[in-house]
């Protein structure tokens, strides 16, 4: 249907997690007369940012250097990292932090008043500040969803899916807003549209598309999806980053899984397998302290070793007292399902965690469509290379939405375009609900933490498959189905990516590049797919 109401802005917003809201206030602090519409498709605070646990990075003690927080980054990302946006990150990190502390957010601090920094892995160095014990994002999530709520120039439209963008039929087909689909009441009900000089996409992840994720139920990949569909590049795609220690609730537990953070292991817990030994020790020089990457596929080696389906993870040394205190919600989350870490062993097992790729951007967020950016977890600015170093996500989104809000700023204004706008049929291409269940399956079992080109040309097959499949004739428009449409383009772009790796730059036996660093970039034009290398 032709959108029902119009709402214009200088720049649309989409997603409410710490990158869109950083985005959209930063944006107002720096314009002086500048609207924003922040359009997020379920409730302002129900994206992923709310479940971080460890916390943020950045240099603050005096003995760590921001070029340390670089090596640090570049190691755990394989060397796949773009060094330029590496420095942005560690050089502007602290001043990153800073703002959200003038924002209201309350970081944990030491009896002298100082922040508290902990480890997690990959870091040589404390520099994770946190908040609540384990609930950084929720934290921040607050202060920030506060900051939102109180900025006179800028609209919030909850439940509003975006399912297109609007594009300029000119010369150069500038993006010029958004549809919106918005399942609420009154003057912004229905299909409508957001009118504006730019979009901002900062959608988060695509943890949804794995049977087993620490992501909640709105990480469904949109904004990948909605980039590729616009003829954005994606890079980087096949970094799907799985964390090792997610609580193992069975064989058969499905969707979001409870998060036991790196800080437990930054704080003195270890790994044992199902004879008890610690097998990390034999693994890296770090131990359980090795990037993510070394970590899940070393629990990986040890399930396959002893025929387990998980591991263990052991912080019974901690005590009582210091799991209440410093670990509050994973104390709560392991007591629900009847575990107590005080006096048992935690079983874990990796799940997938992090999109460390996305859409490919400059330094300045923009993608190579005119007026399109990305921001935070949808984004790949190459900060994250092949493997993200913990807690370095919640800082690029602010670091990053830092630089687009300046860029926003600081560009032309965009032409007035006369020519009508291009808007996609928003019944076209759906997929079925009931597909969402094959699709995960798929990519758990050959797109996980071990993968191989025979695996990945069968979950090909099967994701094709499912695109053809007659259920899809029978999807009605809306956010179930999709949803359903954008899991199944990111699956299937992801697992192209992986092939295109596994094929032509993995070393056989491993993740280490054949011949030298190389990232690779996929585009969709029409019904086509292009793999290559990156050319971001
Ligand atoms: C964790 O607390 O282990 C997750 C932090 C992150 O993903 O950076």
């Amino acid at each position: 249907p032709a959108p029902g109401w119009s709402v214009e802005a200088d720049v649309v917003v989409v997603g409410s997690g710490i990158a869109g809201l950083s985005t959209a206030l930063r944006y107002v602090e720096r314009s002086p007369a500048g609207r924003v519409v922040l359009v997020t498709k379920d409730l302002l605070s129900t994206g992923s940012t709310r479940w971080a646990q460890g916390g943020i990075a950045a240099v603050i003690d005096p003995s760590d250097a921001p070029v340390a927080h670089m090596v640090d980054t570049v190691i755990a990302g394989r060397e796949l990292c773009a060094p330029e946006a590496v420095r942005a990150l560690v050089t502007e990190g602290p001043d990153a932090l800073r703002w959200l502390i003038e924002r209201g957010t309350a970081f944990d601090r030491t009896g002298a008043g100082e922040l508290a920094l902990t480890r997690e892995g990959g870091h040589r160095a404390r520099r994770i500040a946190h908040a609540g014990g384990d609930a950084t994002g929720a934290e921040i999530q607050r202060a920030l969803s506060d900051a939102v709520r109180a900025a006179s120039r800028i609209e919030l439209i909850e439940h509003a899916f975006v399912p297109d963008l609007l594009i300029g039929a000119g010369v150069g087909g500038a993006v010029r807003g958004v549809t919106v689909h918005v399942m609420g009441e009154g003057e912004r009900d229905g299909v409508g549209a957001v009118r504006a000089g730019a979009v901002v996409l900062a959608t988060g992840g695509i943890g949804q598309a794995f049977a087993a994720t620490t992501n909640p139920e709105v990480s469904t990949g949109d904004g990948v999806a909605l980039g590729l569909r616009a003829g954005a590049t994606a890079r980087d795609l096949e970094f799907v980053q799985f964390h090792p220690t997610v609580l193992w609730l069975g064989a058969d537990a499905r969707g979001q899984q409870p998060l036991i953070s790196e800080a437990v292991r930054g704080e003195g817990a270890f790994l044992v397998d199902a004879a008890g030994r610690r097998f990390m020790q034999d693994l890296h020089d770090l131990a359980d302290l090795a990037p993510r990457d070394v970590v899940a596929q070393g629990i990986a080696a040890a399930m396959a070793a002893t025929g387990a389906d998980h591991v263990h993870l052991d912080a019974r040394h901690f005590g009582a007292a210091m799991w209440e205190e410093r670990f509050p919600t994973i104390l709560a989350s392991c007591r629900k399902h009847g575990i107590d870490p005080v006096t048992d062993l935690i079983p874990v097992a990796p799940a997938a965690h992090y999109a460390s790729g996305g859409l490919t951007t400059d330094l300045n967020g923009e993608t190579d469509v005119p007026g399109l950016f990305a921001v935070g977890e949808v984004a790949c600015t190459g900060v994250h290379g092949a493997n993200r170093l913990a807690s370095n996500s919640l800082l690029e989104s602010v670091v990053f939405a830092h630089r687009v809000a300046e860029r926003l700023i600081r560009r032309p204004a965009p032409r007035p375009d006369a020519v009508a706008d291009r808007t996609a049929d928003l019944s076209a291409g759906l997929v079925a609900p009931s597909v969402v269940p094959r699709i995960r399956a798929t990519m758990s079992r050959h797109v996980g933490v071990g993968r191989d080109a025979q695996g990945l040309e069968r979950a090909l097959r099967e994701l094709d498959a499912l695109a053809a499949d007659p259920a899809n004739a029978d999807a009605e428009p809306g956010t179930p189905a999709w949803e359903a449409a954008n899991l199944l383009t990111v699956a299937r772009t992801l697992t192209a990516a992986a092939l295109h790796r596994a094929r032509h730059l993995t070393a056989p036996g491993g993740p280490a590049p054949r011949r030298g660093p190389t990232n690779v970039a996929v585009r969709i034009e029409g019904n086509a797919m292009s793999v290559d290398r990156s050319r971001g």
